[in-house]
């Protein structure tokens, strides 16, 4: 990094084109910027097990925005994470909470306390008494998977939305970030938008800011940055994986809904398979009830992910992953991946205004 970058995210590569290039990145990316007060609108999507306070901060601290995943953690853990957190950076973070957690509202009040200007919930539409509590002192910023949906998360008092297309690792819904972005940023502009799901390169974040965005959302790409506490047999799971790689998890039965996850193919989804066969076949044969057999299915992976993340059994966890995963080529500093982007986004710019000139 050049001794006189005032930080990280002001460094955009050695070829990453002019100052003007970056203005009008920047300029794209204002009302993401202002909403996030980042410098960059570069959201670290919440992955559980993986997004906690060194990686959080060091996307915070590179000019993005880390967001902690609070998962299944209770207040206490929570309100360790956030001071653990706060120690590392004096930057803005998010905290993404579940909204089926039982303790969700005692989970707001940490975040309250502590100061948390942002709060993510994830999992489905929130009660209003969730949307209330994280709106007495923090922003709320919600997930939108269809445009009625998006609508309705405005109409609760959403300040911002993620949209997040079936491209991404983790849970995903049915439709890809291609279609959901043509669906929605044209018709939602009462709040910011910010795009996830198979986000790599820093052209494509541009084409979104282009759409109308007004920030994207990674996850895969920082999974396996230097700062990522993953295994590091996860993270070489991600760099030798490509795109084709990383499925949906696959539901053998109408009569046993499977909820899509996204990840790596492995010998535990073989098993899941074969899991879900013969619970179909202990309830034909009368020896295990239906809802038995579902609650059998839905428990096939519980703590999987901890599991593949923790562990580092890439074979028999579940390693949750983006279609992106073929852009992870390598473990590189979180503020290296940051720069990598914009450099890319503002190189387009460039070209253009090159291609203008000529
Ligand atoms: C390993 C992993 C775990 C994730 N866990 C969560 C989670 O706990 N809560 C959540 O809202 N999203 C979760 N996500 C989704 C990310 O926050 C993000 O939206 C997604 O990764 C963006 O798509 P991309 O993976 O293509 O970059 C997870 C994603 C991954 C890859």
């Amino acid at each position: 990094m050049p001794p006189d970058a005032a930080s990280p995210a002001d460094y955009i590569g050695p070829d990453s084109g002019s100052l003007l290039a970056r203005a009008e990145f920047d300029r794209l990316s204002d009302r993401g910027r202002r909403f996030l007060g980042s410098q960059v609108a570069i959201m670290g999507g919440a992955m559980s097990w993986v997004s906690e306070r060194t990686l959080v901060s060091a996307i915070s601290n590179a000019g993005g925005f880390g967001v902690i995943a609070g998962g299944s953690m209770g207040p206490d853990a929570l309100a360790h994470e956030i001071a653990a957190t706060q120690a590392l950076t004096t930057r803005p973070f998010g905290v993404n909470l579940i909204t089926m957690h039982p303790r969700l509202l005692d989970l707001i009040q940490v975040c309250l306390r502590a100061g948390v200007g942002h709060v993510v919930l994830a999992g489905g539409v929130p009660s209003g008494a969730a949307v209330r509590a994280v709106k007495d002192g923090s922003r709320l910023v919600c997930f939108a998977s269809a445009l009625v949906l998006a609508r309705r998360m405005v109409r609760l008092g959403a300040d911002a939305l993620v949209i997040e297309g079936s491209e991404a690792g983790g849970h995903i819904g049915p439709v890809s970030l291609a279609v959901l972005a043509q669906e929605i940023l044209p018709h939602v502009t009462e709040v910011p938008v910010f795009v996830a799901g198979g986000i790599g390169r820093g052209e494509a974040i541009l084409a979104f800011l282009e759409m109308g965005a007004a920030g994207a959302q990674l996850g895969t790409r920082f999974a396996a940055a230097t700062e990522s506490i993953a295994h590091p047999r996860f993270k070489q799971a991600f760099i030798h994986a490509r795109a084709r790689d990383a499925l949906p998890s696959v539901q053998l039965d109408p009569r046993f809904p499977v909820i899509p996850v996204r990840g790596l193919v492995n010998a535990g989804t073989q098993a899941f398979l074969r899991h879900q066969a013969a619970a179909m076949a202990s309830v034909d044969s009368g020896e295990l009830t239906r809802e038995q057999a579902q609650l059998s299915v839905e428990h096939f992976w519980a703590g999987a992910l901890r599991r593949a993340v923790v562990d580092g059994d890439v074979e028999h966890g579940s390693v949750m992953a983006g279609q992106s995963v073929g852009m992870v080529t390598a473990e590189q500093p979180t503020v290296e991946i940051i720069a990598e982007l914009v450099g890319q986004a503002c190189r387009a710019i460039s070209a253009r205004h090159d291609a203008a000139r000529h």
